[in-house]
C-alpha cells in the first residue's frame, strides 16, 4: 500500500530523511515516532505529496506520486489550522466544500463524521473555544470528509490529555476497523504500544521498525527498575557495571546484563552510600528502553 525505498530529503545541509525505507500493508495502524527533529513530518510530507523526494523512490496505492492519488489520502498536518470563528458544524462544512463536496452530501457526511467523533453536542460551539483535545478531534473530524483510504496524522495528540489522547485513540481504532488505513507520528512511546508496526526515527533514519512485540523482544538487555531518594544515582552506581542508567518518570531504569549481578551490586553500592532503596527489581523492558537503546545506538 506504501512503499519507500531508500528515500532522503535534504535542505541545504541538513538532511531531514536519510535512506527511509518501509513498507506499510493495507489495514494497518502504522506508527512513526521519535523525538522532535527526527524527521517524521518530513517522510509524512513526502508521502502525501507536499514535499518531493531529494532522491529515492516512493509507491503509495499503486502510484509513484501522491498526488496522483490524493483525493483517496486524508491528512492531518503537526500544525493544522481550523476557522477559530466559525463553529464546529461550519468548519466541516467548509472542508467538505474545500474537498469539492455537494451540500446535500456534506450535510449528511458531516452528522455522521460529528457523530462519530462525539462532536455533535458541541456542532454549534466556536472553534475557538473548543479544549486541546477537541480541537485535535475537530482536525481529525474535518480529514474525513474526504473519507481516506490512508489517513496520515502528524502528531495529533501532542500537547493533548491523556483521557483526550485515550479518546482520540479510540477513534483511531474505530477508523482502522471500519477500512481506513492508518499513518501516524507521535513522540509519545505509550502511543507507539498501540499501533500493529512501529519504525523508530532519530537523526533522520528509521533505526528499527518491528511489531511493538518484536521490538521489545529484540531488546539484548534486562532492565531494573530502581526506586531510591538520590540525585546522584549514575555518580553512586559508577563501579556497579551497568549499561545505562535512564530516569523514567520517579524511577529509574537500569540497562544491565546480568540482572542478579547487577541487582546484588547496585543494593551494595547503594548501602554504602547510605541510600534507602524504596524497591529495586527486574522489570520487562518498555518501548521507551528499546528506543532509548537504540537511539544512544547502545545496541
Ligand atoms: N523546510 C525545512 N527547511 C530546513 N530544514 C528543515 C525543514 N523542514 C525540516 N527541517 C529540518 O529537518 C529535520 C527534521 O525535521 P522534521 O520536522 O521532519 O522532524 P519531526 O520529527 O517532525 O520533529 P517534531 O517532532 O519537532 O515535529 C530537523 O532538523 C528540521 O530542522
Ligand atoms: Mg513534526
Amino acid at each position: 500500500m506504501i512503499t519507500l525505498s531508500r528515500v532522503t530529503k535534504k535542505f541545504g545541509p541538513v538532511t531531514a530523511a536519510a535512506e527511509v525505507s518501509l513498507k506499510v500493508a493495507p489495514g494497518e495502524i502504522f506508527g512513526l515516532v521519535g523525538p522532535d527533529g527526527a524527521g517524521k513530518t518530513t517522510v509524512i510530507r513526502m508521502l502525501t505529496g507536499v514535499l518531493a523526494p531529494s532522491s529515492g523512490t516512493l509507491s503509495i496505492l499503486g502510484a509513484d506520486e501522491p498526488e496522483k492519488v490524493k483525493d483517496q489520502l486524508g491528512y492531518v498536518p503537526q500544525k493544522f489550522s481550523l476557522y477559530g470563528d466559525l463553529t464546529v458544524m461550519e468548519n466541516i462544512r467548509v472542508i467538505g466544500m474545500l474537498y469539492g463536496r455537494k451540500q446535500p452530501e456534506i450535510d449528511a457526511l458531516a452528522s455522521e463524521i460529528l457523530g462519530f467523533t462525539k462532536l455533535l453536542p458541541f456542532k454549534d460551539r466556536l472553534a475557538d473555544n473548543l479544549s486541546g483535545g477537541m480541537k485535535q478531534k475537530l482536525a481529525l473530524a474535518a480529514g474525513l470528509m474526504h473519507r481516506p483510504r490512508i489517513y496520515f496524522l502528524d502528531e495529533p495528540t501532542t500537547g493533548v490529555d491523556p483521557v483526550s489522547r485515550r479518546e482520540f485513540w479510540q477513534m483511531l481504532y474505530r477508523l482502522n476497523k471500519a477500512g481506513t488505513t492508518v499513518f501516524v507520528s507521535t513522540p509519545y512511546m505509550d502511543e507507539a504500544e498501540l499501533c500493529t508496526r512501529v519504525a523508530f526515527m532519530h537523526g533522520g533514519r528509521i533505526v528499527s521498525c518491528d511489531t511493538p512485540e518484536g521490538l521489545r523482544r529484540s531488546y539484548p538487555y534486562k532492565v531494573l527498575e530502581l526506586a531510591a531518594a538520590a540525585r546522584n544515582i549514575k555518580a553512586l552506581l559508577a563501579g556497579c557495571r551497568l549499561r545505562d542508567v535512564n530516569i523514567f518518570g520517579e524511577k529509574y531504569h537500569l540497562v544491565v546484563d546480568d540482572a542478579a549481578a547487577a541487582k546484588e551490586a547496585v543494593l551494595e553500592a547503594l548501602a554504602a552510600a547510605a541510600v534507602p532503596v524504596a524497591s529495586l527489581t527486574e522489570v520487562a523492558p518498555t518501548l521507551e528502553d528499546v528506543f532509548v537503546a537504540l537511539a544512544s545506538e547502545v545496541v
